[in-house]
């Protein structure tokens, strides 16, 4: 019945500004709901299945489009999560066709035509979403294809070989692969993040202690140069001319989740150690700490003054997903955590009102309204969080390994063959020096910006 009183009540109500929402994620229904929609929408900015596009990438590299190499890697993982999360199956031959295709003619992640950028990061991402579909249980390809478990091992094995392994400051990972690259001479935390974290997961899934071993010792390392500190700030990186002393301390929200995931698989493999336990528990109070004020995800080193580039819109997501992932293998984090996603989530759906479809997702959170910044990094972040809340409703999100159900084929040799980028000897001189000099003038320009745009030039 349509009366003049409930149009008035209606009417004061609006007035009074009850906020316009796309979304809600209020139930499980209305989770699953606004996943699918944000996930329609993250995934109109990929055209790689259309005809004479390129298959697996977002549109790019710059300047022929926003997105890097690597992001893409990192959204089938997104997709993969979403997948399992709220079984949508929709998008799962993209998946497939993206992952396979862009694994390369080695199958290690490492195509001919972004080498040229290529580092371990990148093709850390990728790695990482491969092995996320073995442990998901996302359905295995054809077996004449790549599998998921061998194109991680072989990222692995390509990380662990001894050409990406030097004396200059004591060890770890550069952060590019081949020496011609600007930031060749940069050893950073997310690259020795994706080796420690894929060391930890294979440790785990295939119980070969190879895999431990080199965990255990990234983790050292990455402290010993001071990355993690002691109250489990986690730095960005420094360079192989300083002995890694220049420690650039910008704090991005991915590099410590990366190894908070890492830390809960090493937890989960050694069944429960202290040592581990404690490393995952100050990791855990760090996020907290840093990334939640308010209970709100912030991208500390670059939104307070919109800074952040097309990488770093995507890091939100990653934070979301890998806190909820690692509540599964380390359950004792999860009252810590589940809180905190559950606040971050509520304001990551407020800020999706822009556009024309009164739905597009922004990036600063904490705002609740839609701020003008909108891209693939941003539903993606969304995408992330949302999805992620189905971890305390959805028991079949589970890890499973080798002797618990997975059925990837993996190769312990995968990625041995591949290319060496830096065989033998040093880079001729004046090469190193062009280099050398080349990254100099970034870092003087980029100092004056802020020291956080650093890690996205030269991709
Ligand atoms: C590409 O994939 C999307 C799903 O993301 C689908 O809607 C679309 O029809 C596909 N396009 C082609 C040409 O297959
Ligand atoms: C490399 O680039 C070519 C030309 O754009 C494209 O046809 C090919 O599919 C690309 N390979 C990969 C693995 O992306
Ligand atoms: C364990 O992993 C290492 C490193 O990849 C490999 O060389 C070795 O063959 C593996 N062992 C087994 C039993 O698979
Ligand atoms: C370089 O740093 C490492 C620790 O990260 C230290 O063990 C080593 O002695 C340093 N080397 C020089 C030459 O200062
Ligand atoms: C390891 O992970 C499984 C879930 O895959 C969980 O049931 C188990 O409790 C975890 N182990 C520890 C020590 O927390």
């Amino acid at each position: 019945m349509y009366t003049t009183s409930s149009v008035v009540a209606a009417t004061a109500l609006l007035g009074a500004g009850a906020a316009y929402a796309a979304y809600s994620i209020d139930t499980v229904a209305d989770i699953k709901k606004t996943a699918a929609t944000v996930a329609w929408d993250l995934m109109q900015y990929y055209h790689g299945n259309e005809t004479g596009q390129t298959p697996g990438i977002l549109p790019g590299p710059p300047p022929a489009g926003d997105y890097y190499w690597w992001e893409a890697g990192a959204m089938w993982g997104t997709l993969i999560d979403y997948w399992k999360y709220t079984g949508d199956d929709s998008y799962n031959a993209v998946i497939t066709q993206a992952m396979v295709h862009q694994a390369g003619p080695n199958r290690d992640y490492m195509p001919p035509n972004v080498t040229l950028s290529l580092g371990n990061d990148d093709q850390g991402f990728w790695g990482m979403s491969a092995m996320l579909a073995a442990e998901l249980r996302f359905p295995d390809p054809p077996p004449d294809q790549p599998q998921w478990l061998a194109l991680a091992q072989a990222v692995f094995n390509t990380q662990a070989s001894p050409e990406r392994h030097d004396e200059t400051c004591n060890g770890g990972l550069r952060w590019q692969i081949p020496w011609s690259n600007a930031g060749y001479d940069y050893k950073n935390t997310i690259a020795n993040g994706c080796f420690f974290n894929l060391g930890a997961r294979l440790a785990r899934y295939t119980r070969n202690k190879t895999y431990a071993e080199w965990a255990e010792k990234t983790w050292d390392w990455v402290e010993g140069v001071g990355y993690i500190t002691k109250d489990y700030q986690v730095y960005d990186g420094a360079h192989v001319d300083y002995n890694c002393t220049d420690l650039n301390r910008a704090q991005f929200s991915y590099n410590n989740a990366i190894f908070l995931l890492g830390a809960a698989f090493m937890y989960n493999y050694t069944d429960g150690s202290p040592k581990w336990r404690d490393r995952v528990d100050g990791l855990v109070d760090g996020a907290i700490r840093d990334f939640f004020p308010d209970g709100v995800a912030f991208e500390v080193p670059c939104e307070t003054n919109m800074t952040c580039t097309t990488d770093m819109l995507s890091f939100k997501g990653y934070l979301h997903r890998w806190l909820a992932a690692a509540t599964t293998v380390a359950p004792f984090i999860a009252p810590k955590v589940l809180p905190v996603l559950r606040s971050s989530a509520e304001a990551a759906i407020s800020t999706c009102t822009g556009e024309a479809d009164g739905r597009t997702c922004g990036f600063q959170w904490a705002k609740r309204q839609y701020d003008g910044s909108k891209g693939a990094g941003q539903q993606m972040n969304v995408l992330g969080a949302v999805s992620a809340l189905m971890v305390e409703h959805n028991p079949d999100y589970v890890f499973v390994t080798a002797d618990s159900g997975g059925t990837s084929k993996g190769d312990p040799n995968a990625g041995m063959n591949s290319k060496q980028y830096n065989p033998g000897e040093l880079p001729p001189v004046t090469a190193r020096d062009r280099a050398g000099a080349g990254v100099v003038t970034a870092v003087l320009v980029v100092s004056v910006v802020g020291t956080f745009l650093w890690m996205s030039m030269g991709r």
